[in-house]
C-alpha cells in the first residue's frame, strides 16, 4: 500500500501564513463592516513600475509573431536578465559573479525551499530564531531533523541561533558545528541588519568548518546604511562557501509576477562536486523556467527608467516604515528594524503572547500583523509589521494602533 512521507507529519499546525489568513477570514466573515487593514505577510501594494508595465508588454506583443515567439526558456535563464544581474547587482558593487553562476527562477521562497534538495539528509542545519519558516519546513519536510518538540517550540537535531535584543538580533557564531547554514540580512522577521565585518565572520567560520552559508538577500534594495553589505560576495572567501538567494518580489513588486534567481558559484564544492552542477541538474529536470514575458520584465527593473521608479517605490515603502517606527516608539513600544528593512519588530506591550497581541489588533484595531513566536521561540513576545501597505492604510493602522 502506498505510504506518506511520514516527515510532513512532523510539522504542527499550518503554514504561518496561511494560518494567520485563515484567521483574518473568519473575522471578517463575522464582522462584515469592517475594514480589515493588512500589514502581515510582506505583500506589495504599489503597483508594477511604468517601465516593467512597458517591457511585458512589448513582451507580450512578441509572443504573438512567428518570428518573436518564444516557447520553452533557457533552463537557467535568458542570457539577457542573467547578464544584467550579474552586472548591476555584482559587478557593479565589485563581486565577482559571472552571469553562467545565476539561476532565475519562479522566486526566492522556491529556491530557499528547493536547494536543501542537492545535501545529504545527514547534514545539520542552523537556522537564525526566529526565522522564515520555508527554511525549516522544508527540511523538516526532507527528514534533515528530528520530531517537533513541543515544550522547546522547534525541531530536535536543529541548531537554533538566537537572535535578541541584546545580540541586536544577530546571531553569534554557534557552539555545535552546523554543515548548513540559513541566513538572511536584512532579516525577516526582525528587520536587523548585519555589519560587512559581522558577516565576514561568518563567511570566515563556514570556510574554515566546511559549512555552506545559503544567504537570503531578497530584501537588499531596503538597506540605506553605507556599512552594511547588499550580498554575501562582498565579503573575501564567500565564493568558496556561500549560495545566495535573490528576488524580484520586494524590490520591484513581482509577488503576483513571480521571478527570483539563486547565485551559485563555480568554486562551490563539496569534495570534488561542483555544488554548481548539482543545482544545474536539478534546475534542469524539476524546473521549467520563469516565463520569457516575465524575464522581460525583470530586465527592465535594470534600466535607467526602471531603477528610478523603483527606487521611489522602495523610498515610499521606507517612509512607511519611518512613521510606524517613530509612531510606536512615540507611543511608548519598543521597536526594532525598519532602518534598513521593511519590517518593524515590536515587543508585544503589557506582557501579552505574540497571538495575543494579534487577536487584540485584530479586534480593537482591525489590523493585521505577523506574531513573533510563528517565526520561532525566541520570537514570543515579539510582533512583526511589514511596511508594505499604502500609505494612507499604513497611517490609519498607525492611528488606530495607538488608539489602543
Ligand atoms: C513574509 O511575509 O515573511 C514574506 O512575504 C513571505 C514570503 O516572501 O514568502
Amino acid at each position: 500500500m502506498v505510504r506518506i512521507n511520514e516527515n510532513y507529519a512532523k510539522l504542527p499546525g499550518s503554514y504561518l501564513f496561511s494560518a494567520i489568513a485563515k484567521k483574518v477570514a473568519d473575522f471578517k466573515e463575522k464582522h462584515p463592516g469592517e475594514q480589515v487593514i493588512s500589514l502581515g505577510i510582506g505583500d506589495v501594494t504599489k503597483p508594477l513600475a511604468p517601465a516593467i508595465i512597458e517591457a511585458l508588454h512589448k513582451a507580450v506583443d512578441e509572443m504573438s509573431a512567428a518570428e518573436t515567439f518564444h516557447g520553452y526558456a533557457p533552463d537557467l535563464g535568458y542570457e539577457f536578465l542573467r547578464s544584467a544581474i550579474a552586472q548591476n547587482d555584482y559587478k557593479d558593487r565589485g563581486c565577482d559573479i559571472s552571469a553562467d553562476e545565476i539561476f532565475v527562477s519562479d522566486g526566492a521562497k522556491c529556491d530557499s525551499g528547493n536547494i536543501q534538495e542537492i545535501f545529504a539528509l545527514d547534514n545539520k542545519i542552523a537556522v537564525c530564531d526566529p526565522v522564515y519558516p520555508v527554511y525549516v519546513d522544508t527540511n523538516v519536510m526532507a527528514g534533515r531533523t528530528g520530531a517537533y518538540n513541543a515544550e522547546k517550540e522547534n525541531f530536535d537535531g536543529v541548531i537554533y541561533m538566537p537572535c535578541t535584543k541584546e545580540n541586536g538580533f544577530v546571531p553569534e557564531l554557534p557552539s555545535e558545528k552546523p554543515d548548513i547554514i540559513y541566513l538572511c540580512f536584512p532579516n525577516n522577521p526582525t528587520g536587523s541588519a548585519i555589519t560587512k565585518s559581522q558577516l565576514q565572520e561568518w563567511v570566515d567560520y563556514a570556510n574554515k568548518v566546511g559549512a555552506v552559508i545559503i544567504y537570503d538577500a531578497a530584501y537588499e534594495a531596503y538597506i540605506s546604511q553605507e556599512e552594511i553589505p547588499h550580498s554575501i560576495y562582498e565579503c573575501e572567501g564567500a565564493r568558496g562557501c556561500a549560495i545566495e538567494l535573490r528576488s524580484f518580489s520586494k524590490n520591484a513588486g513581482f509577488t503576483g509576477v513571480r521571478l527570483g534567481f539563486t547565485v551559485v558559484p563555480k568554486d562551490l564544492k563539496c569534495g570534488e562536486v561542483s555544488l554548481h552542477s548539482l543545482w544545474a541538474r536539478r534546475h534542469g529536470t524539476k524546473y521549467n523556467g520563469a516565463p520569457y514575458i516575465i524575464q522581460r520584465a525583470g530586465e527592465a527593473v535594470y534600466s535607467p527608467e526602471g531603477k528610478a521608479q523603483l527606487k521611489e517605490q522602495v523610498a515610499g515603502y521606507m517612509e512607511n516604515a519611518r512613521a510606524i517606527y517613530d509612531g510606536l516608539k512615540d507611543a511608548g513600544y519598543q521597536v526594532f528594524g525598519g532602518l534598513n528593512a521593511p519590517y518593524i519588530w515590536l515587543r508585544t506591550p503589557d506582557g501579552m503572547t505574540s497571538w495575543e497581541f494579534f487577536d487584540s489588533l485584530l479586534a480593537r484595531a482591525h489590523v493585521v500583523g505577523t506574531p513573533g513566536s510563528g517565526f520561532g521561540s525566541c520570537g514570543e513576545g515579539y510582533f512583526r509589521l511589514t511596511a508594505f501597505g499604502t500609505k494612507e492604510n499604513t497611517l490609519e493602522a498607525l492611528a488606530r494602533i495607538r488608539r489602543m
